[in-house]
């Protein structure tokens, strides 16, 4: 009987080994680099936007509505051409790409906890930017707004 009962706990042992490694290697294919997140979330940003936004011709009403809910959500925190707050807006194309704006905008909280590029801002800025309340839309419209004021 103790045979038996030594046996069923070594098998339950390998067992759980088992699914623990495929746990590690699961884990380990998705989060690619020295960070703990993917090359995708490196690049892009972790957020909602999972696939790389591409931009085309300029879209002026797209520019017109994202440049109006920048003004009503954004503009207290940052300016076109200087620090303020948060970074300015001249540059931000020629650092980030449209996809890691937009899920800055929309995720900032784990943004500034877990993206080594966020945490960096948040250190350089001292102000954790505070979720705003906007939509996926009203955030590719800001990205088009912010395309007008690239220096
Ligand atoms: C209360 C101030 C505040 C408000 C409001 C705010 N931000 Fe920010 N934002 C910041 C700060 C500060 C940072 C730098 C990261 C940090 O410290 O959290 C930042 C970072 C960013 C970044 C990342 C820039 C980069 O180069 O990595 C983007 C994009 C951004 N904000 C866009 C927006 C947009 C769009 C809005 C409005 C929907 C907005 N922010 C509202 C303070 C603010």
């Amino acid at each position: 009987m103790k045979h038996i009962f030594t046996a069923l706990l070594f098998l339950a042992l390998i067992s759980c080994g088992n699914s623990d490694e495929s746990h590690t290697k699961k884990a380990s294919a998705s989060k690619t680099n020295a960070s703990g997140i993917s090359d995708f979330e490196l690049k892009n940003g972790i957020g909602p936007v999972k696939e790389e936004v591409k931009l085309g011709a300029l879209n002026q009403t797209l520019v017109n509505s994202g440049k109006a809910v920048f003004e009503l959500n954004c503009s207290a925190c940052h300016k076109t051409s200087e620090r303020y707050v948060g970074p300015q807006l001249d540059d931000m194309l020629t650092r980030r790409t449209p996809t890691y704006l937009m899920n800055m905008m929309l995720n900032p909280d784990e943004m500034i906890k877990k993206h080594p590029e966020g945490k960096k801002m948040f250190a350089q800025f001292l102000t954790p930017m505070p979720k705003q309340n906007i939509t996926l839309e009203q955030a590719r419209s800001i990205v088009e707004y912010i395309r007008t004021v690239q220096k």
